[in-house]
């Protein structure tokens, strides 16, 4: 099988090593990759959003199976262009990518089906969402409706505060038009849990779940991030909960979608707060999370690509065996700075030592090659991932494995996979 993949961060790369092992795969190409994925993979100049320059090339190279990483190609319909040329794609098509890429869509949804989420309104114009936040008293959360590359939901303890959060996006545009349209939303208290399962059209196939650590500094303090670090499994969240969670909000949501005239094919991410009154959806997402599916990935048991075949052609599932009780984790080392300002070209040493370990990978999210040399060139530069046979060993593993890397600025959390609930 010939397959593409879509991307160039850690998930990518991540993706990239299982599918390389699969002995079905006869050539694996990925754009635009990146030094880590281009182990496993030809990596072709093409950004993930051009999308008649990756139809363009499926074509001419025959592709077989086009692998979606992020959100951007799949919410401007990379999965309807493919699937007109007759290209099978894992990842949904617009419309039902529209569950991540517009939350107003995503929450009229779960109205409509009954799927638990926070209690929510929609609003174009300040004056009645501000109304609306007097009605519901504080604490709130204004979420920008349009995809905001992780910084549209904000968090409001007081009413000033959702006053100015609803100030940025419709009066200031602080997130252009993705913030036209705002969803004021009740305060959820509970564990975060970010949950993955496969949808092929009709059917869901459980895949595990995994936590996020969003903040930049240990405790959960700081600004959000794209993810500074992920464990998997989930101590709180059981084989009772997966089955709950499966049964009230996994499989209505990819029935309605198809009900709605949306079938869903990929993954679907599902980030969950369990609250006292049970598993309450925060955000529904079109892709693996990163770093969640670097830590779900090395601990994911068999051949992932028919799988992947099996959602993107609606077949049925190929017999998969249980997750094994091993744990793991994914810890972001990041550029100084991050999540602001931050310089690239910075070497890296030392990542070579760091994989030597037992057990431990480590990831590409954004780095590059300059005269042969390995340098950072994104905020969120390497993900060191590691397994073991539980949680408390994956850890050590990990961490001895960055006591190997270096380059300047480098900082990173040292308390992931050590939440209480881990
Ligand atoms: P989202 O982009 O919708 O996942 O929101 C980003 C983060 O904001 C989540 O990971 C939560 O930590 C927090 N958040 C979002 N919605 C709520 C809510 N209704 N109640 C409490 N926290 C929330
Ligand atoms: N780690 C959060 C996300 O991928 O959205």
């Amino acid at each position: 099988m010939r397959i593409l993949l879509i991307g160039g961060g850690g998930r990518e790369h991540a993706l990239a090593w299982k599918i390389a092992q699969s002995p079905s795969v006869e050539a694996l190409f990925a754009a635009p990759g990146n030094p880590g994925i281009a182990r496993h993979a030809v990596c072709v100049p093409l950004a993930a959003d051009a999308l008649d320059g990756l139809l363009a090339f499926a074509r001419r190279e025959r592709i077989d199976l086009t692998v979606v990483g992020p959100e951007a190609p799949l919410v401007a319909g990379l999965a309807d262009r493919f699937a007109e040329a007759g290209l099978a794609v894992f990842g949904p098509v617009a419309q039902a990518a529209a569950i991540e890429g517009s939350k107003a869509f995503a929450k009229g949804l779960m109205e409509r089906h009954e799927i638990p989420t926070a209690r929510f309104a929609t609003f174009a114009a300040a004056a009645p969402a501000r109304r609306y936040c007097r009605e519901r008293g504080a604490p709130l959360v204004i979420k920008a409706d349009g995809l905001a590359g992780g910084k549209g939901a904000i968090v409001c303890r007081t009413l000033p505060e959702a006053d100015e959060a609803i100030g940025e996006c419709l009066e200031r545009k602080a997130f252009g038009v993705a913030g036209s349209t705002v969803v004021v939303e009740e305060f959820l208290v509970g564990e975060e849990v970010s949950f993955f399962a496969l949808a092929n059209g009709n059917d869901v196939l459980p895949l595990a779940a995994a936590e996020d650590h969003k903040t930049v500094f240990d405790g959960d303090r700081g600004p959000n991030t794209g993810g500074m670090g992920a464990h998997s499994p989930v101590a709180s969240f059981d084989a009772a909960m997966e089955r709950r969670v499966m049964e009230t909000i996994v499989r209505p949501t990819i029935a309605a979608l198809a009900k709605e005239g949306a079938p869903y094919r990929g993954v679907l991410y599902v980030g969950l707060m369990l609250t006292a009154e049970g598993p309450k959806v925060l955000e529904f997402n079109c892709r693996f999370g990163d770093p969640e599916c670097q830590a779900l990935l090395v601990r994911a048991p068999g051949d992932l690509v028919p799988l992947l075949v099996a959602a993107a052609h609606g077949g049925s599932w190929p017999e998969v065996g249980g997750w094994p009780a091993r744990a793991s984790v994914c810890v972001s080392l990041a550029s100084g700075g991050y999540p602001g300002k931050y310089r690239t070209g910075m070497t890296i040493d030392g990542v070579e030592a760091a994989e030597a370990r037992p057990g431990v990978r480590v990831f590409h999210a954004g780095t590059a090659l300059r005269d042969g040399r390995l340098v950072t060139e994104g905020g969120r530069v390497l993900g060191v991932t590691a397994v073991g046979d539980d949680l408390a060993t994956a850890i050590a593993r990990a961490y001895g494995a960055i006591g190997e890397i270096r380059f300047e600025g480098m900082h990173y959390r040292s308390d992931i996979g050590r939440r209480r609930s881990a």
